[in-house]
């Protein structure tokens, strides 16, 4: 970890930095096409990227970090785009797990597993319990993701804990339902960042992101770096958050 030599603190943004960074790595696409490569290029060039944005979280005092990397609409893509991708999560899970062991990464994965494919469903789980010890980030990886499809499961498993018996509809308040969503053991995101110039969400983290800052940027993913990241991080700490109230006077 990079330290401040006089106190010892993560350099960066420090205590008014954000904890929990969420990143919808948007414009692999783009960027093969710009080269004329296909588009399974740029994503296997995206996935190049996100080791270095891992390191550079305890730098930066982050402690979480969620990454999407395939949402519940990405299916309408082509079988051949679809098929490579599930390739390549298998592939890179395979060949970072025992890395992320190593650096103390606590990966977790986000979103309905039923849709994947049952030997990649085996690596997540097992990439899961390997590196369950660990604290130093905690990476969680968004895959075959949706915000409604991710409240609607929450809303169901809530109905079916009604209709045993187990909880009242009385006892229903955002609270409870936060406990039944994928995310029931992370931190709020902070900040949310957006790479390839779009400015919409896409699905993404939709209760938990209520109010986090948003920072969208033209860089497409693979060209997304460690000090790009650090450079909004540490803008963030100048952002005043309000939560609906006002600002208290100097
Ligand atoms: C993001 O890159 C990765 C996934 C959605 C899987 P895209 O594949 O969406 O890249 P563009 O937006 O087409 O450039
Ligand atoms: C969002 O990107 C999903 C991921 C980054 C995994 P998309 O490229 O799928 O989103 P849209 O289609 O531009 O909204
Ligand atoms: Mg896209």
């Amino acid at each position: 970890m990079a330290l401040d030599s006089k106190t010892d603190a993560p350099r960066g943004a420090g205590p008014a930095g954000p904890r929990h960074v969420a990143i919808i790595m948007d414009g692999n696409g783009r960027w093969a096409q710009m080269r004329g490569r296909p588009r399974l290029l740029g994503h296997h060039a995206g996935a190049k990227r996100v080791r270095e944005i891992v390191e550079a979280c305890p730098d930066y005092g982050v402690k979480y970090l969620t990454i999407f990397a395939f949402s519940t609409e990405n299916w309408k893509r082509t079988q051949s785009e679809v098929a490579g991708l599930m390739s390549l999560f298998r592939r890179y899970i395979q060949r970072e797990a025992q890395d992320l062991y190593r650096r103390g990464v606590r990966v977790r994965f986000i979103g309905d597993r039923i849709r994947l494919d049952h030997k990649l469903v085996t690596l997540m789980d097992d990439l899961e319990l390997l590196t369950s010890g660990n604290d130093r980030v905690h990476l969680t990886i968004a895959l075959n993701y949706g915000g409604r499809d991710e409240v609607t499961r929450a809303a169901k498993r809530l109905a079916y804990e009604i209709e045993m018996g187990r909880l009242s509809h009385k006892d229903v308040d955002a609270e409870t339902l936060a406990r039944f969503l994928d995310t029931h053991v992370l931190p709020d995101p902070d900040l949310v960042i957006r790479t390839s110039g779009e400015a919409r969400i896409s699905n993404f983290l939709l209760w938990q992101s209520a109010y986090a800052e948003y920072e969208f940027i033209d860089t497409l993913w693979p060209d997304f770096s460690a000090s790009e990241f650090g450079r909004i991080v540490q803008n963030y700490a100048a952002r005043d958050r309000r939560y609906g109230g006002v600002k208290a006077p100097a």
